[in-house]
């Protein structure tokens, strides 16, 4: 008889599954909100927000994405070595030389934000013969990195007097979109206005900008009027609105559900103190189920006793502190819940539905935390998927890609 929640057919001790038509189906719905004149860039850094970053960038880019954003050097290089072809900026600060070099290399656009990078990609690419982009970012008001914004016209400026660069693109980031508009101290609208001016400036002196763009999820989706010629889009593509006052203005599904095997069933009487430091003692005879999964694969500690699971649609307790590879239930209100059977982490089973922000909430965290702490020791499925070939012993598989391969050789 099918299990009533099947949640597949993995035999791993605990997985994240990814749905990727999820993502793209995401990427769809922000691409009709921002409309055909203004492009997507799909923000996959730090391994696709836990997601998988070569699966999640193919997924977006199937749902219309344009482009791909990375925070380092690596990331955009795994892209590529996966024989991704997308344009692919890098979003943080690459400061030496070689870093530069490799960005010609794998056809990797520098963001700058002074001239130092800009003078370096100079050197490497008129040495090369061939022209470097790259983009300039400036800082309108979150002081972490770019060009004081009043510099935007100046540096342009002496760029385009660089003959083997190319100015592909300016920027700026938003610091607080998310917040709603009447308590953000006006900031949104002031980077919004100096970014303007800029561009105006630059109107005036016959310069060209190349793409334009400012919004971050919360931008695209607070107003038109921050989306430019292009989105730099991470949170709302894995489908979680930045903000609980943002979650109506576009469809969005949760790619990620995260699920974990029971290894152990324990009947223990009442008084029973439960994992370390006993921070949970129980009041009853007690049913409690140990899982094969902890805060090593990226259940934060801080949700000792404070999180829940889900079981056939119904919520089961955490109990005692969450330890680095396992953690404890109390399954007494879920006799079938056995030794190998599954419960849902993050996802959702019938009515019942626990979210990151559900997570961010209870440990003092966002939701963007939450997602990226998941480690690559936990294995990758790909959501819909009938069997997995289990691996036991040798090289973990590996699984970025949402494919699990079984060891090679004998
Ligand atoms: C420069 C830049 N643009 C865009 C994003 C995407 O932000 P979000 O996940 O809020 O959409 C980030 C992420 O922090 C970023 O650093």
């Amino acid at each position: 008889m099918p299990e009533p929640y099947e949640t597949g057919r993995s035999r791993q001790r605990a997985w994240v599954e990814v749905d990727t038509a999820a993502i793209s189906r995401n990427a769809r719905s922000i691409q009709r909100l921002i409309g055909e004149r203004t492009n997507l860039m799909a923000v996959v850094k730090a391994d696709g927000y836990g997601h998988g970053a070569v699966a999640v960038a193919r997924a977006a880019l199937q749902g219309g994405a344009a482009s791909l954003g990375v925070a380092t050097l690596a990331e955009g290089v795994e892209l590529r070595q996966e024989g991704i072809q997308a344009p692919v900026l890098v979003l943080g600060n690459l400061t030496q030389v070689e870093e530069l070099r490799s960005c010609l290399r794998w056809q990797l656009m520098p963001t700058i934000s002074s001239m130092r990078e800009a003078l370096l990609c100079q050197n490497l690419a008129s040495g090369s013969g061939r022209t470097m982009p790259l983009q300039l970012k400036l800082d309108t008001g979150m002081a972490r990195l770019g060009a004081d914004w009043q510099e935007g016209p100046r540096l342009v400026a002496s760029l385009r007097e660089l003959d083997a660069i190319e100015l592909a693109g300016l920027y700026s980031h938003l610091a607080s979109a998310d917040l709603p508009a009447n308590d953000d101290d006006g900031l949104t609208h002031l980077q919004q206005q100096r970014f303007e001016q800029v561009l105006t400036s630059l109107r005036a002196q016959g310069l060209a900008a190349g793409c334009r763009h400012l919004a971050n999820s919360a931008g695209t989706l607070r107003h038109r009027q921050h989306h430019f010629d292009m989105v730099r889009v991470g949170l709302a593509l894995y489908g979680h609105p930045p903000a609980t006052h943002l979650a109506e203005r576009v469809p969005l599904e949760p790619a990620m559900q995260v699920h974990a095997r029971v290894t152990l069933i324990r009947f223990v009487p009442a008084g029973v103190g439960v994992s370390y430091g006993h921070r949970y003692r129980t009041t009853a005879p007690t049913r409690l189920a140990v899982l094969a999964i902890g805060y090593a694969d990226g259940v934060p500690r801080q949700l000792s006793n404070r999180m829940e699971v889900l079981f056939q649609g119904k919520r089961l307790p955490q109990v005692g502190a969450i330890t680095m590879d396992q953690l404890v239930i109390d399954a007494t209100a879920a006799p079938d819940l056995d030794i190998g059977g599954v419960v849902t982490l993050l996802g959702s089973q019938g009515q019942e539905q626990i979210t990151p922000a559900d997570w961010s909430a209870r440990c003092d965290t966002i939701p963007w935390e939450v997602l990226c702490g998941f480690k690559r020791r936990l294995p990758r499925l790909k959501g819909g998927e009938e069997e997995w070939p289990l691996w036991d012993g040798g090289p973990a598989p590996k699984s970025v890609d949402g494919t699990v391969r079984a060891p090679s050789g004998p």
